[in-house]
């Protein structure tokens, strides 16, 4: 088993999901990831990475504490989080669009003071705030589509990739605030201290990275 290692936060469900490939194609061994069943931490044996699977906003407080020296995250967490760590790369993937987003029959002009349910309170607060409107900001752990539609608030502010779920809902998108992807954060400690290890490990990703977008362009 290699001695040093670096240890690898990575985000669970969609951006994992993604991300793997990625890995696989970069030469990374993910044979223990794929066959994750219920485990949250992978030591590989021939490699020396460690792969912890976290929720996104805990990714960013395992880089902050140290307790990881890679974040693999998406941009809409680093930035609601105010993460302050250092991006390395834009991966390219978990590619998807901040939208204000509410039923057929709101009115975004109405005058009146609106309420937004979000997952995201301090991006929300920002796009209101540049617009110069004030409103009332619902802060929703999930199926934040549910807000809308329940009467809970007036509009939503919310990531869409494929845009599925706002369709299976019946939303309608009335603006779009900021694109998202996947980015990797690094622990600037422990880019000091794993130099090598971490750029060999970011060396490899960033050859696939920039083949598929080469790929993508075509
Ligand atoms: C995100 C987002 C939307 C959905 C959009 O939720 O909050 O609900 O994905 O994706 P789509 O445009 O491809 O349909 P996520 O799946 O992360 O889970 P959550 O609802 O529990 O937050």
């Amino acid at each position: 088993m290699p001695e040093e290692r670096i240890k690898i936060a990575l985000t669970k469900g969609r951006v994992e999901q993604q991300v793997v490939p990625l890995l696989e194609a970069a030469g990374i061994d993910c044979q223990q990831l794929r066959n994750k069943q219920r485990r949250l931490i992978f030591d590989s044996d021939t490699q020396p990475y460690q792969f912890i699977l976290a929720k996104g906003p805990d990714v960013t407080t395992f880089l902050e504490r140290g307790a990881a020296d890679i974040g693999i995250v998406g941009s809409d967490i680093l930035t609601e989080h105010q993460s302050s760590q250092y991006e390395l790369m834009d991966l390219g993937v978990g590619v998807c669009q901040f939208v204000l987003a509410s039923t057929a029959d709101f009115d975004p002009q109405a005058p009146r003071r609106k309420i937004i349910g979000t997952k995201y309170p301090r991006i929300t607060q920002r796009y209101f705030d540049q617009l110069g409107r004030d409103v009332e900001i619902i802060k929703i752990e999930g199926s934040v589509e549910l807000a809308p539609l329940t009467g809970l608030a007036d509009a939503i502010v919310d990531i869409t990739e494929t845009g599925t779920t706002l369709r299976e809902n019946h939303l309608k998108i009335y603006d779009y605030l900021q694109p998202v992807s996947t980015r990797l954060v690094v622990n600037r400690l422990a880019l000091k201290q794993h130099q090598r290890l971490i750029y060999q490990f970011v060396d490899q990703l960033a050859e696939v990275v920039s083949k598929s977008s080469k790929e993508l362009a075509k």
